[in-house]
């Protein structure tokens, strides 16, 4: 009977285990590091100005969209990535617009503004 016990709940701690273990590899694969490209600012500006510049003005002061002049102080290049590909709010979504590269650049670019 002890015996009986003993091997249900080693099996249960297995499955709770192997769930952990699969819930923490799978959050990990949703959310990836930025690629370990470097910055080049000239491109970031090209962008900007074709993409963003309506929105978010001349020198990054706002117009439409908020103020970005210290945006790396509020959010970390990963977090710019994400706001740039997906959008929100007014803020319109790039990832279809722009090469994921691009976004990249412009998220470590903008994470430079503190
Ligand atoms: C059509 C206008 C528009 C364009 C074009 C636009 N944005 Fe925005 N953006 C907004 C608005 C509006 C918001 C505020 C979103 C909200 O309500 O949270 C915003 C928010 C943001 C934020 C978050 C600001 C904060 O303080 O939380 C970032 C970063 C940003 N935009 C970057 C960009 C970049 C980079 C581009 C060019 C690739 C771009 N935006 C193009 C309108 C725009």
């Amino acid at each position: 009977m002890y015996k009986w016990t003993m091997s249900v709940l080693i099996g249960i701690a297995c499955v709770v285990g192997i769930t952990v273990l699969f819930m923490t590899t799978k959050q990990e694969a949703s959310a990836p590091a930025l690629p370990d490209t470097p910055l080049n600012s000239q491109a970031a500006e090209a962008i900007y100005k074709q993409s963003c510049i309506a929105c978010h003005g001349n020198d990054l002061e706002g117009k439409i969209g908020p103020n970005l002049q210290k945006i790396g102080g509020k959010y970390s290049d990963k977090q710019l990535y994400g706001i740039v590909q997906n959008g929100r709010g007014g803020m319109p979504a790039f990832k279809s617009t722009l090469k994921d590269e691009e976004i990249v650049n412009l998220a470590k670019w903008l994470a430079e503004k503190q």
